[in-house]
């Protein structure tokens, strides 16, 4: 009641734009408000200055299912309140898990991880980061498909689709999820799985958060040791023979179900400089996998083995304190595509040099067999309909927040030209990486008429007052 009573006065002051005030209230545990320490900490957890930026009339940390089921409970009741839904923070674009005015659920609480007994399966809460996962299932033989940074969030990331080291080998993350608990918009608690809501089950598997707040995902798991970790760095000449040798290997007819690759380039623009690195990743413990051999056999700068655990790997430090922008698309094989790719963006790039400067990164990833399913029931993302090829991630970073608008100019006319060039050689696929778009891009449209069709229906019969369509940020249907 404490907590009812609480949320209904932060609604009413958001509903009537006096978000100034939010008084001294009796409050539940998990709310806080403007200057709390825990506010002050969810807001502040952000990975990006844009959306750290946001102001929140009050933020709840729900302990419990139970406390989020009461929260939707309030919130879709009241008169259109906006509120966001926060795992990790790591999606940047402003507004996606982070609200100004409105109520901010931040699901960091419930970040418990266990394993079956029998091994089998992994239960994780939707607020953990993959590292606590790594880290609990570290020394039990087997792990789960997830982030490959620790800091990201289990719940964002397996909502959007989720590439991990082990793409190759299962498949998407969504594909590893057996069960989900999941809180509907009017906090009904249902578990939908292959049988149970079925629907649900399907829609959740790239659908974002579209469809209800997620308290918990069960995933299978699968054995698991240590794992090959790879750098490589080039110098930018040899990018021709970089993007040759990358392309022989995705176009290769079998590609090693081991092989985590990401290849990348790198801009400076305060000292113009480019760099060009591979992350050739190998799931087992082998120091040269024969796999990549062309990629090592390129005269480079570097190159850097360790066999390590993958939540050793994962323990990457965070970079906060920045700006950042991603955007995304899919692209079919091709080198000299890949040069005529590059070339457009150093010069569309190359001078422009904002106060305090901005750094640039190309990912380059391939989207290999495993994650083309043959059918369309084993995730929505509708790439029944794509062929093998990479999917590209612009992303910025920059700390002058005075420059925002021109970098999102700058990376949305390189990706225009990279789409308009692409298209017209037949190179470009429709699909478009969710958890890589930029907030203008529509990725679940590039899943397909019919997989957007089953997800509106499905938002329909489980949110028919459109809640988490009208009061939540992120990709809309
Ligand atoms: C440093 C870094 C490394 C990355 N590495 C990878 C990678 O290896 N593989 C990969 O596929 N992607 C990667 N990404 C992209 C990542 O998948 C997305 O940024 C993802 O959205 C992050 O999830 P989050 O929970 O941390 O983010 P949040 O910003 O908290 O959430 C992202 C979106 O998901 C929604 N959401 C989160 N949890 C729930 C929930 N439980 N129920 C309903 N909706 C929810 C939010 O409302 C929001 O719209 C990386 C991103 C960064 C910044
Ligand atoms: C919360 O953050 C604000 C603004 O950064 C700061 O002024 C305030 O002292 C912080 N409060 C607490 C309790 O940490
Ligand atoms: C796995 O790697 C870790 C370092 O991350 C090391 O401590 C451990 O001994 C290795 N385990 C095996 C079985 O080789
Ligand atoms: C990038 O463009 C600049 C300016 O046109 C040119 O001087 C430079 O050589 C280019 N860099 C590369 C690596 O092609
Ligand atoms: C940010 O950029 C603006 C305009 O370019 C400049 O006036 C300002 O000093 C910069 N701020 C910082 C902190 O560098
Ligand atoms: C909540 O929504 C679900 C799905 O539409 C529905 O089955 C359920 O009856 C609703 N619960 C309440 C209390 O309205």
């Amino acid at each position: 009641m404490r907590l009812f009573s609480a949320l209904v006065v932060v609604i009413l002051q958001a509903a009537s734009v006096l978000a100034s005030t939010c008084l001294q209230q009796q409050l539940g545990d998990s709310l806080s408000f403007p200057d709390d320490t825990t506010y002050n900490a969810t807001v502040s957890s952000f990975w990006s200055i844009q959306e750290s930026t946001l102001r929140p009339a009050c933020v709840l940390r729900p302990a419990t299912v139970l406390e989020v089921s009461k929260a939707l409970e309030i919130l879709s009741d009241s008169v259109e309140c906006e509120f966001a839904i926060k795992g990790r923070g790591h999606a940047p674009a402003a507004g996606f898990a982070n609200v100004n005015g409105g109520v901010a659920i931040d699901l960091t609480a419930l970040s418990s991880v266990s394993l079956s007994q029998d091994s089998s399966m992994a239960s994780v809460g939707a607020g953990a980061k993959w590292l606590d996962v790594y880290q609990h299932l570290d020394g039990s033989g087997v792990q789960v498909a997830g982030g490959r940074n620790g800091n990201v969030g289990v719940g964002g990331l397996l909502l959007g689709g989720g590439i991990s080291h082990f793409t190759t080998k299962v498949g998407w993350g969504c594909d590893n999820v057996v069960n989900y608990e999941v809180v509907l918009a009017n906090g009904t608690i249902i578990n939908a799985d292959k049988t149970n809501h079925p629907d649900m089950f399907l829609a959740l598997k790239g659908g974002g958060n579209n469809l209800g707040v997620v308290t918990r995902f069960d995933l299978a798991t699968f054995p698991q040791g240590n794992i090959s970790t790879t750098t490589i760095t080039y110098s930018i000449s040899q990018s021709a023979e970089v993007f040759e040798a990358f392309t022989k290997l995705i176009e290769s007819s079998n590609y090693d179900p081991l092989a985590s690759l990401i290849t990348s380039l790198l801009y400076l623009s305060a000292t113009k400089t480019w760099r060009l690195s591979s992350s050739a990743v190998y799931t087992e413990p082998v120091t040269q996998p024969a796999f990549y051999d062309e990629l090592f056999a390129i005269p480079h700068e570097s190159l850097v083995n360790n066999i390590i655990s993958l939540a050793e790997y994962a323990d990457e430090k965070d970079t906060f304190s920045f700006n950042w922008l991603f955007a995304t698309t899919t692209l079919k094989p091709s080198a000299e595509n890949m040069q005529k790719m590059f070339d457009t963006l150093n010069s569309t790039i190359y001078s422009f040099n904002p106060e305090g400067g901005v750094t640039w990164s190309i990912a380059l990833e391939p989207l290999v067999a495993a994650m083309l399913p043959d059918s369309g029931d084993r995730d929505i993302l509708g790439l029944e309909r794509a062929c093998p090829g990479f999917i590209v991630l612009i992303s910025a970073l920059w700390p002058n927040s005075t420059a925002n608008s021109e970098v999102e100019a700058k990376a949305r006319s390189v990706l225009s030209a990279w789409e308009a060039d692409a298209e017209s050689k037949g190179l470009l696929q429709d699909f478009q990486y969710l958890n890589y778009a930029a907030p203008h891009q529509r990725p679940l449209h590039s899943y397909g008429k019919d997989k957007l069709g089953f997800l509106k229906l499905t938002s329909e019969k489980y949110d028919s007052a459109r809640i988490l369509q009208k009061d939540v940020g992120g990709f809309k249907l």
